[in-house]
């Protein structure tokens, strides 16, 4: 390939495995992760890591053209729970990390942008069930706020200056490689570690509340197949979804790999999150532009986690 690419958040939830997977593809050498702190060893060691703080433009500048980059990644994000804890700190982060990417995207030194947008779009009054593409989007979370501002932005330096930047509305992500940090979804990662490491988990959601999931490999083969889309007539954050369960369905679910497993709920404020959000997303809009497909279902992504787990706890 004749240009890189850089990842912004390489030591994230879905930035590790993002990197990883694009080196595959387009080697190694090719392939730059950057975060505020260091990667696991992995993605240390596979290929060029930068110390990057995404707040500062002249330092991306200056690792872009140090290593001749024309493609961003920006995984960057304080997710729900956090951002209600601190809300000016996750609007800053959130939202002047992309302008930054978006900016130098203006200026012709940046190509392509990958920036991703969430479920937590969506609000208490957009509908739940098969969420459409195109509804009612007026979320109620500090999270969700930043996260639609970033979809009008996009938009509006798609139209204005011609950037191309794709984006996709991830649902819940679970991984085995790596954990998420201040999300409302997390409860569906740190319920497989309890269910190996002490049979039991006590959820911070009430048993009931159906949530979009995914399995991390389909979330970055969307991400890297919505990056190697056709361009888009005009900027879009695809809804895209895989699976949907309750605390109690995914309970089950491990059970019938670990029968002795037990659930017990203790619901907390991120019960309030969750229940503003949608229970399964229509996503035929991604299906038709790219050819959008999961491949895991709920069954074999746990049987995935838990092997998975297995040897890593
Ligand atoms: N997983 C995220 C969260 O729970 C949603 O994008 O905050």
């Amino acid at each position: 390939m004749d240009s890189k690419i850089l990842i912004i958040g390489s030591s994230g939830q879905i930035g590790t495995e993002l990197v990883l997977r694009l080196r595959e593809i387009y080697g190694n050498e090719n392939v730059v992760a950057s975060d505020i702190r260091k990667g696991n060893y992995e993605v240390m060691e596979s290929g060029p890591f930068e110390f990057l703080d995404v707040t500062s433009k002249i330092d991306i500048k200056e690792v872009l053209e140090k290593h001749q980059i024309k493609e961003v990644y920006l995984m960057v994000a304080i997710l729900s729970v956090i951002a209600e804890q601190n809300p000016q700190k996750a609007w800053d982060l959130n939202m002047n990390s992309l302008f930054n990417i978006l900016d130098l995207a203006k200026d012709g030194i940046i190509e392509k942008i990958f920036w991703p947008s969430s479920i937590a779009v969506f609000g208490p009054d957009t509908p739940k069930i098969n969420t459409p593409q195109d509804t009612i989007i007026k979320p109620s979370t500090v999270y969700g706020i930043s996260k639609l501002a970033g979809e009008n932005w996009c938009a509006y330096y798609s139209q204005k200056y011609g950037v191309d930047v794709r984006s996709i509305r991830y649902p819940g992500l679970i991984s085995y490689k790596t954990t998420p940090g201040g999300g409302t979804t997390d409860y569906a990662v740190e319920i497989f570690y309890e269910a190996i490491k002490r049979k039991s988990y006590t959820c911070f959601l009430e048993e009931n509340t159906v949530l979009p999931m995914m399995y991390m490999d389909d979330a970055i083969n969307a991400t890297i197949q919505v990056m190697q889309a056709e361009r888009m007539s005009s900027y879009i954050s695809y809804n895209l979804g895989a699976f949907s369960f309750s605390p109690k369905e995914l309970a089950e679910a491990i059970q019938k790999q670990i029968p002795e497993f037990e659930i017990n709920y203790k619901p907390d404020s991120r019960q309030e999150i969750a229940k503003t959000w949608p229970q399964s997303i229509d996503d035929s809009q991604a299906k038709n532009d790219w050819d959008w497909e999961a491949k895991t279902d709920l069954d074999q992504m746990v049987i995935t986690m838990l092997q998975g787990l297995h040897y890593r706890i």
